[in-house]
């Protein structure tokens, strides 16, 4: 095997056999002999050529077969088993489920080892979100993770450096390269990273729409298509739902402001969409780890949740009784006419929260907490002209105008009102 017969061999159409994978796959993260033009040229190929699911289950055992395995079956609460169950969103706009939802399910005695990860471009991170609270921190190590799940229940940290590397080296250089947005590289991606970390269930977010890496139906229903095949061909119970990223989720994007929302939902309010999405996802979980009948809705009424949520920031060294904090500067964009709000595109929002400052420009950069995006009107809603849209909040008001710029046609406003699309558009399983 070389490397020029491996990309030749893609580049032609044919599909890799096993041991092409597993030969290019270690050898690129192994430091053995495979450049970076070469492992471009060769994501370029799967890019345009696709592969097969036999050949993504391949590359994405090599994928968790580059780095260290987590193992959380030994975990005890009294003397019993735990029973562990995750879930991941393909990335969105306003999307701060995890923050209510993973000690929602906590709450119900099942533990959730939630490994996430920090934005890159339009779409944030849980952990850009949790770092706005004073004191919080995103590193833990093994011991410490399994520790916080026995005693708490739930931990949401950054993954360690020796979980699938490979990917780390690939998505670094698909961001780079014009290579994202292909269905066996995201699926593999995503997975190798949730089958390493050794949760026993599997709850996927799958959003399709504008804010969404894919943004037709059929392309995000293959996708979640693809990884539940992946995962239960692996061993790990995994489910998906297909839901609505037209829209943004809730009326907050940015870090702290998404903070602020989630401590809504969890003392029982918040946005409606929010609410519906974390107790939908919640019942899916709940189901894997064997409790059907368990209700949800009730342990954000009555505290349990909030509870739960209290002990796990404290636990990572965050105060859950102190300030957010909040930005300098704000600035208001207003409706240009009265009417029924048809569309807020969560693209155009998304990217304007990002340019306030609650995102990043290259990997590794500081975001602000304080920055981000407050909607005033979501579809359905009237408005006259004049009445606020947007609430923007920097610490930097340079950015304003490029936030601005990107808003510009976010929102569209007509004389009827728009047809209410499902936010769950369907199951996978
Ligand atoms: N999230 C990931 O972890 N990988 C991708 O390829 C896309 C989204």
């Amino acid at each position: 095997i070389d490397t020029i017969s491996v990309i030749t061999a893609k580049r032609d159409g044919n599909a890799l056999t096993d041991a092409q994978i597993e030969w290019i796959i270690d050898r690129y993260t192994h430091g053995g002999h495979v450049a970076d033009e070469q492992m471009s040229a060769l994501l370029m190929a799967i890019f345009l050529r696709g592969m097969s699911r036999p050949e993504i289950a391949r590359w994405t055992r090599a994928m968790i077969d580059s780095g260290r395995r987590m193992d959380f079956s030994g975990l005890r609460r009294d003397g019993r088993p735990l029973v562990t169950v995750d879930k991941h969103s393909t990335g969105g706009v306003g999307d701060k489920i995890t923050l209510p939802l993973s000690p929602l399910v906590a709450s119900f005695g099942v533990a959730v080892p939630q490994l996430s990860g920090r934005g890159l471009g339009h779409t944030g991170g849980t952990l850009d979100k949790l770092e706005s609270i004073p004191g919080w921190r995103a590193d833990l190590d093994p011991d410490e993770m399994s520790d916080q799940l026995e005693h708490v229940g739930v931990v949401i940290c950054a993954a360690g450096g020796d979980l699938a590397p490979a990917d780390r080296r690939l998505y670094a250089l698909r961001d780079v390269t014009g290579t994202v947005e292909s269905i066996p590289l995201v699926a593999s991606s995503i997975m190798s990273k949730k089958i390493a970390e050794g949760t026993g269930a599997l709850v996927l977010d799958v959003k399709t729409g504008s804010g969404a890496f894919f943004k037709s139906l059929a392309q995000s229903r293959e996708l979640a298509e693809t990884m539940v095949w992946l995962g239960n061909e692996a061993g790990v119970d995994t489910r998906a739902l297909l839901t609505d990223m037209d829209c943004p989720l809730g009326a907050t994007a940015g870090n702290a402001l998404e903070v602020a929302e989630s401590l809504e939902v969890l003392a029982g309010g918040g946005p409606a969409d929010v609410v519906e999405l974390t107790v939908a996802l919640a019942r899916e979980m709940l189901d894997a780890a064997g409790l059907p009948d368990a209700d949800p809705a009730l342990h954000l009424a009555n505290g349990m949740a909030m509870d739960v949520w209290r002990a796990m920031i404290a636990a990572q060294g965050g105060d859950p009784d102190a300030a957010l904090p909040s930005a300098r500067h704000t600035d208001t964009v207003v409706a240009a006419e009265s009417g029924i709000v048809s569309r807020v595109d969560a693209m155009a929002v998304g990217v304007a929260a990002w340019r306030l400052g609650a995102g990043r420009a290259v990997p590794g950069e500081a975001v602000q907490s304080e920055a981000g995006v407050q909607m005033h009107a979501k579809p359905g809603d009237r408005v006259r002209a004049g009445a606020p849209l947007f609430t923007l909040h920097t610490q930097t008001p340079e950015r304003f105008a490029g936030a601005r710029a990107a808003l510009t046609a976010a929102v569209t406003i007509g004389e009827q009102a728009p047809q209410r699309t499902p936010l769950v558009i369907d199951r996978v399983t």
